[in-house]
């Protein structure tokens, strides 16, 4: 009897495969459903609560001899559920569940008897899916050259969005229907900087979107390793995003050998906003972590010789003698010095006094190696060597005077985006941090990439990146690479990946200003791949009062600034403003100085896109809980329980919030600091201005506290 029926069901199953294979998630709200389309096309669908979030969309690949998207049958099923539980070296919580239903569809392409596996993974949160191409005969070494995935939209959804591009990830975010990013694109890109605007109508993920009836869909990708950056081209005559790989030189997408995988695809889907930014769907799809002892990686909070040359007030060259430094003498102090250069012995020392004066772990120094002064326009391959100071830079004893301190100095590589030369000299570079006992790295890649032809987002630079960070390792050494490729939870993996930019940064409040609802929009985009080197803390908007001759402004306000902290978690924070700034306003930068980086839980209490996110955090270790608040376009009310709260303890909460008349633009700084006791059961009503914000540490009461007025 059982024969028979084994025999019937493996007759039948060919014939159920092509008809559809369904996959619910735990909770039984999301639910894909697998088919191919006209009986050999593989293709999916997403839907939520029964609405449609995903309509059904193509799924394959063209190579650059043939196709692998249609002559497929389903070749075998497996299915399984997934619940484990993890603990993160560093992040917004102490353990991560990582819960879902998988259903991987093996598919033989009939023409070529060459195989293709599809892993889904239904979360009670959203998708990811990916490819694997197994070990086979007919399928070894292959070129892609062009993903066919598509992402169908089931209505004309708003979005915030930037510009595809292949170089630059810097942009202001634009908010609109999908059917309006093609005309806003021009105007977008005309603003920036950008250098490789890829297509027709595409966009960059991570990509938040809205629907008309509520639903908050994100679509990104997850562990991104040896394959290139999507992009997402909109065909927008049918509301159809298709991926769009970065290129390298020969226009080739990717080179394959298998056995290989791709990096998974992502739909994060919510009917709260603030559901998008818990969910752990990135993390989860990545590889656990591959260092075993991690004893040296450590959250840090920094301050820098970095602002001052960021609002050009100083430079980051000591000489303005073009090639003089290393081209016509080996006697560095005969170089004629300009002046004005900020990595100078005593300007360092007078960071690491302010550095261990407040607490903080490090002072990251720019500008302290010769090549500076021919960098700038100079597309030579090599530009900086990593280990020669200037001479005004005593590398020995500016580390010794910062130990003696207990702080560390952060090196800074800018490669000139340069990474070939960078990888020749990466031990040397590695060994030299290792030597004068620097342990953790801010990367750069400014420029176009050098050899021409390449960029920013391509397999191979995708893979240079990964590269420095594992060879980091090695060294012990963290590593915050800005202007790399997006990130996708690689962090899980390669924990000493502490930070990346890979998005517009504080640097853009001094070349001319930042929307105010970017720091609002940027925990949906950006930081859905990891934390972000965001560089918060300025506290003089007004720019022209550090260097005269920049008329930038910084748009938003010092509470705003302090929100950040909590609302953007990252276990590397600077207080990027200038210590002088600081001096003037100390009561506010003790909020900086107080606030934790790594935390044991996290509740999002309140977030909408491009209006507020509000995040309230447990610090790992202490114990202690803050919460921040960063506010966009317009004002913001937020009313918040204090129920996260230990319900038998009794607290003290200040509160850092906008002054009632605080402007971002007009009155930036202007704030309050009150104090207020409080528990479990207290409820805040506070406002934030537009660009605005506020923040709050919490300590346990004492007796001496009873004259504060109790919050109720
Ligand atoms: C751009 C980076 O984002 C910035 O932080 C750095 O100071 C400059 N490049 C110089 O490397
Ligand atoms: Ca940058």
């Amino acid at each position: 009897m059982k024969k028979i029926a084994l025999i019937f069901l493996s007759l039948v199953w060919p014939l159920f495969s092509a008809a559809g294979q369904e996959l619910m998630s735990p909770d039984g709200n999301l639910c894909l459903k697998f088919s191919l389309r006209n009986g050999d096309t593989p293709v999916y669908c997403l839907s939520y609560k029964g609405k449609p979030v995903i309509a059904e969309s193509r799924l394959g690949f063209q190579l650059n001899n043939s196709g692998l998207h249609d002559w497929f049958e389903v070749a075998g099923t497996s299915r399984r559920t997934i619940d484990e539980t993890w603990t993160p070296v560093w992040g917004e919580e102490s353990s991560i569940r990582n819960h879902c239903n998988e259903m991987a569809v093996t598919l033989r392409q009939t023409s070529s008897d060459r195989r293709m596996t599809i892993r889904f993974r239904l979360f009670n949160d959203g998708l990811g899916f990916r490819y694997e191409f197994p070990d086979q005969d007919n399928l070894t070494y292959f070129v892609i050259t062009d993903e066919l995935t598509e992402f169908a939209m089931a209505g004309d959804h708003t979005a915030w969005w930037i510009p595809g591009d292949y170089d630059t990830q810097e942009y202001d975010y634009t908010k609109s229907r999908l059917s309006e990013i093609r005309g806003l694109l021009k105007g977008a890109i005309s603003d920036n900087l950008s250098q490789t605007i890829f297509s027709d109508c595409g966009v960059q993920t991570s990509l938040q979107m809205k629907t008309d009836d509520g639903l908050y869909i994100n679509l990104h990708e997850a562990a991104l390793v040896d394959y290139p950056a999507m992009h997402l081209e909109l065909d927008d005559s049918r509301l159809v995003f298709k991926a769009h790989l970065t290129p390298d030189p020969n226009g080739d997408k990717a080179y394959m050998q298998t056995p290989c995988t791709t990096p998974w695809r992502t739909v994060i889907v919510s009917e709260n906003a603030a559901d998008i930014l818990s969910s752990r769907i990135t993390l989860n799809l990545n590889e656990p972590c591959k260092i075993e002892d991690t004893s040296w990686i450590r959250p840090c909070k920094y301050v820098g010789v970095w602002w001052e040359m960021i609002t050009n007030k100083s430079s980051w060259s000591y000489t303005n003698d073009l090639r003089s430094v290393h081209l016509d003498t080996d006697d560095l102090s005969l170089v004629k010095p300009n002046g004005t250069h900020a990595a100078n012995n005593e300007n360092v020392r007078k960071h690491i006094d302010f550095a261990a004066e407040h607490g903080f772990d490090a002072v990251l120094v720019e500008g302290w190696n010769i090549g500076w002064e021919d960098w700038f326009g100079n597309m030579k391959e090599y530009v900086f060597d990593f280990v020669t100071p200037y001479p005004d830079f005593d590398v020995q004893a500016l580390n010794d005077y910062a130990h003696s301190k207990g702080v560390k100095l952060i090196m800074h590589h800018e490669t000139s985006a340069s990474p070939r030369n960078y990888e020749r000299q990466l031990d040397t570079a590695y060994r030299f941090m290792n030597k004068y006992g620097y342990d953790a790295v801010k990367s750069g890649y400014v420029g176009n990439i050098i050899p021409k032809g390449n960029n920013h987002y391509n397999q191979w630079m995708v893979n240079h990146y990964l590269w420095a960070v594992k060879k980091a390792a090695d060294y012990r050494i963290m590593v915050n690479a800005h202007e790399a490729v997006r990130p996708t939870g690689l962090c899980r993996t390669w924990p000493n990946l502490i930070g990346n930019e890979s998005a517009r940064g504080t640097e853009y409040q001094s070349f001319g200003g930042s929307k105010t609802f970017h720091v609002t929009v940027l925990p949906f985009t950006r930081l859905i791949g990891g934390p972000m080197d965001y560089t918060p803390g300025i506290f003089e908007q007004d720019i022209e009062k550090i260097n005269p001759s920049n008329h930038s402004h910084v748009n938003c306000t010092i509470a705003n600034q302090l929100g950040i902290y909590v609302a953007m978690s990252s276990p590397l924070q600077m207080a990027a403003d200038l210590p002088e700034t600081y001096e003037r306003f100390m009561d506010a930068f003790q909020f900086i100085k107080d606030v934790a980086l790594d935390w044991s839980e996290s509740r999002y209490l309140e977030a909408e896109p491009g209006e507020y996110v509000t995040v309230a955090r447990k610090a790992k270790g202490t114990g202690e809980w803050f919460v921040g608040n960063v506010t966009g376009e317009k004002d913001h009310i937020s009313k918040i329980s204090f129920s996260f709260l230990d319900s038998d303890k009794e607290y003290v909460a200040t509160i850092y919030a906008d002054a009632p008349d605080a402007h971002y633009r007009n009155n930036p700084q202007a704030y309050t600091i009150r104090t207020v006791r409080c528990n479990s059961k207290s409820t805040l009503v506070q406002k934030a201005v537009e660009g605005g914000g506020f923040a709050i540490s919490f300590r346990e009461s004492t007796p001496q506290d009873r004259k504060l007025k109790m919050l109720r």
